[in-house]
């Protein structure tokens, strides 16, 4: 049965590897990205029903019009993946500035609560559909130079779980862990060491079908892609 799957961040990294699995097992994704290049790109590269458009998931306003436009051209999804994140450049916590540490913060928490205002009640009016929020390694443990990042990845964690006991039967949702993929985001932190891991393409054939059958059961577990 194919499925309806939102996912934001896809313009590279594991947004883009998963949209591009999603789509060749026949599924339906609808995606999201700041970049305009590679959202046009995507566009040439997966017609409809998958649509793509350019929203920052930190303006509350923009992810409110995307939401009323995809519900209604598509309907409540199915799974609801909030891929997008940021993270700081390595530094100690008290050199990061006001405002990359915002930055970091209104992407990677408040954008994944502006997500989910403005799909879940559509989701729970059928009181079905999965949510999943990409939290991280960094957000069961920590490490030097990566505070801000820690800070929003352990925030997902407790965001997701008290979601978790909120939701009506039927539904879920998930912290989930990807593991460690050689992505810009993990170049950023990891330097040349990243080449070491899987790319995000190696890591989305076992990460997509892992997602696929996530269901109810798995309501407020924090997982990790295996
Ligand atoms: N790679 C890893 O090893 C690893 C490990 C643990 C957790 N994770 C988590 O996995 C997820 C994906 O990471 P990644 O490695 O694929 O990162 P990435 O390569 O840096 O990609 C991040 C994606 O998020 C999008 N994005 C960033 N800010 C956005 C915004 N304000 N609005 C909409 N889209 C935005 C980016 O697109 P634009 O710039 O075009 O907006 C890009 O498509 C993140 O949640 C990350 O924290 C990754």
């Amino acid at each position: 049965m194919p499925k309806r799957i939102v996912i934001t961040g896809v313009t590279r990294g594991l947004g883009r590897a998963m949209t591009e699995e999603f789509v060749r097992l026949g599924h339906t994704v609808c995606g999201c990205g700041r970049g305009h290049k590679a959202i046009a790109q995507l566009r040439q590269a997966f017609s409809a029903p998958n649509v793509f458009e350019v929203v920052d998931v930190a303006a509350d306003e923009q992810v409110k019009n995307w939401a009323g436009r995809l519900l209604e051209s598509h309907g409540p999804p199915d799974l609801l993946l909030n891929n997008a994140a940021l993270i700081n450049k390595n530094a100690p916590l008290w050199t990061i500035g006001a405002e990359e540490f915002s930055d970091v913060i209104d992407v990677n928490i408040k954008g994944v609560a502006n997500v989910i205002r403005h799909f879940v009640p559509a989701m729970i009016e059928q009181r079905r559909g999965i949510i999943v929020n990409f939290s991280s390694g960094w957000g069961r443990s920590t490490d030097a130079e990566v505070a801000p990042y820690c800070a929003t990845k352990w925030a997902i964690e407790g965001l997701t779980q008290a979601l978790a006991q909120e939701l009506p039967d039927g539904m879920a949702a998930i912290p989930l862990n990807p593991g460690i993929i050689n992505t810009e985001m993990l170049q950023s932190c990891f330097g040349h060491s990243a080449s070491a891991y899987p790319s995000a393409e190696q890591w989305a054939r076992k990460a997509v079908p892992f997602i696929l059958q996530l269901s109810a059961r798995d309501n407020g577990r924090p997982l990790t892609v295996q």
